[in-house]
């Protein structure tokens, strides 16, 4: 198994258009790393590639990845999406991948009924098959990489929110994906709004782990002036804190441990701040674009 973060940000990215905080105005001189949003892309073979949320930024990330272009005059490495949830930023890319170019395209029911509720996702060509998968059964997302969608807690997205939203609710609505090949297992959750013990036991014993890192506080858009909202609200769990995700995944036994979908605000994205060390010695890295990891 070969994976490459094809984009390490939140939605929005780094820097993010209309943002002039402290990590985008780095950004934007050069000072700290930009970043794309939210996807990941992994192989078996470095010949048939799979896709793990289609970010609005796609078609600039596939530009990137020599990888991932095409082989002849007509064509694509990549034979598969898969999608976690139908957040903007994991779904907007698919209407980059709109050039009759046939693929699978994997998500729950929930996630499903997201894409077709929405006619401009109709501009997909036919030639993309809509496949809807259950969790807890495990599929072929490559030929010999077996893939399991597994719900954690989470929320409907942003712009299906009417009235009370509950913030964490296990549904088919946020799924992470497990993976295996070859012996190996890895793990992409970049959404989660709450650890569970269900959780703990599937990463425990994990080769690689990819979670959700949106934000170091829970008070962080707040605190930095660029927003109103919790990270609880926003159906993510923060890094920091007692009950934190550093905090409620340490004592398990994973290969690598990766904070992936890092919104604009989050200081670990600063090289050189406190937050990245404290992450690093707490035994995670913090993913950026192009980088690869073979577990
Ligand atoms: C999130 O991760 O909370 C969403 O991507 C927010 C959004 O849709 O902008
Ligand atoms: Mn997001
Ligand atoms: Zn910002």
């Amino acid at each position: 198994m070969r994976f490459l973060t094809l984009g390490a940000a939140a939605g929005g990215g780094l820097p993010q258009w209309n943002c002039g905080c402290t990590n985008c105005a780095a950004a934007r001189a050069g000072d700290i790393p930009q970043a794309s949003q939210s996807s990941v892309a992994v192989t078996l073979n470095g010949a048939d590639w799979a896709i793990l949320n289609a970010s609005p930024d796609l078609r600039s990330q596939l530009a990137a990845t020599p990888a991932l272009h095409p082989r002849g005059l007509r064509d694509s490495p990549v034979r598969a999406v898969l999608v976690t949830n139908g957040d903007v930023d994991h779904i907007a890319g698919l209407i980059s991948l709109r050039e009759s170019q046939p693929f699978d395209l994997f998500a729950t029911a929930a996630i499903q009924a997201e894409l077709t509720g929405s006619p401009v996702f109709n501009v997909m060509s036919a030639v993309v098959t809509r496949r809807t998968i259950a969790p807890g059964h495990p599929f072929d997302l490559l030929p010999g990489l077996t893939a399991t969608l597994f719900p954690v807690p989470g929320k409907v997205p942003l712009y299906q929110e009417t009235g009370t939203v509950i913030t964490d609710q296990i549904t088919d609505q946020t799924v992470g994906v497990e993976l295996t090949a070859n012996g190996r297992r890895a793990l992409y959750i970049p959404g989660c709004a709450r650890v569970t013990d269900d959780l703990r036991a599937r990463i425990d014993g994990a080769d690689l782990l990819f979670f959700d890192g949106t934000l170091w506080r829970d008070d962080e858009m707040m605190t930095t002036g660029t927003g109103t909202k919790t990270g609880a609200r926003m159906g993510h769990l923060s890094i920091d804190g007692p009950d934190g995700s550093i905090a409620a995944l340490s004592g398990l036994t994973i290969g690598q441990r990766i904070f992936i979908h890092l919104n604009n605000t989050n200081p670990a994205l600063d090289p050189r701040s406190p937050e990245r060390a404290i992450a690093q010695a707490a035994g995670w890295q913090i993913a950026f674009d192009g980088q690869e990891i073979a577990p």
